[in-house]
């Protein structure tokens, strides 16, 4: 399962990045705005911290002026994935755009039909969002389980992202799921992290091995 930071945020990405566990990055218009930079600007700096896929969304909303936004943003660096909305004209530039050889992320998934549709467009990755469907009741994890269902039964190679995740247990879910990779914020990365017994653990070896030797084996 592939590790995506969900940010635009230069030090959440440092801090990330240097526990050697983060494979790409996305980012949104929402996420690009919170940095307040332009979003060439920022899209660069985020190459130059992960080596990995970045994705970085158009902001059109007509199928011709998305396509040349998606060039413009795939010429910013090797790794960017151009991010189009999952509405008729963001499929009309997905098949464009990946048929001239750019990866394309399909963004604001909320059905297995519309995951289908981006598949079929030849998508390179689709984005489901877990937490927005919780958010109005429903399940946001079935529809993981459909799609990778439904990507099996036809072999897509499309890869499903796991995103809109909201808290570890819903990270885990999406590996049950099988998704090929989930996308988190820094905090729920964080949080991946932690269990007491961990601490309680480690405390106990530290002072077990205090009580015999007086210095660490490695003195700095
Ligand atoms: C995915 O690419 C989106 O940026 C993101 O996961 C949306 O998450 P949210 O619902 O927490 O805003």
């Amino acid at each position: 399962m592939k590790f995506f930071l969900d940010t635009a945020n230069l030090d959440e990405l440092k801090k990330g990045a240097s526990w050697g566990i983060v494979d790409g990055v996305t980012t949104n218009p929402s996420l690009i705005a919170k940095e307040g930079k332009p979003i060439a600007e920022q899209i660069r700096a985020i190459c130059d911290i992960v080596d990995g896929d970045i994705s970085a969304e158009v902001v059109a909303t007509e199928a011709q002026a998305m396509i040349r936004e998606g060039r413009e943003l795939a010429r910013i660096h090797k790794n960017v994935v151009v991010k189009c909305p999952l509405t008729r004209d963001g499929i009309k530039a997905t098949s464009a755009l990946s048929k001239d050889g750019l990866r394309v992320n399909v963004t604001l998934c909320f059905s297995a039909g519309q995951a289908l549709i981006a598949a079929k467009a030849g998508a390179y990755i689709i984005s489901p969002f877990v937490g927005r469907l919780d958010d109005i009741g429903w399940t946001g994890m079935e529809l993981i389980r459909s799609i990778m269902t439904i990507y099996k039964n036809y072999g897509f190679k499309t890869q499903v992202l796991a995103a809109s995740l909201r808290s570890p247990t819903h990270v885990i879910d999406a590996g049950l799921a099988g998704a090929h990779i989930g996308t988190l914020p820094f905090k729920v990365l964080d949080m991946l992290f932690n269990h007491p017994l961990t601490d309680k653990g480690l405390e106990q070896f530290l002072k077990d091995y205090a009580k015999v030797f007086q210095e660490t084996p490695v003195a700095g």
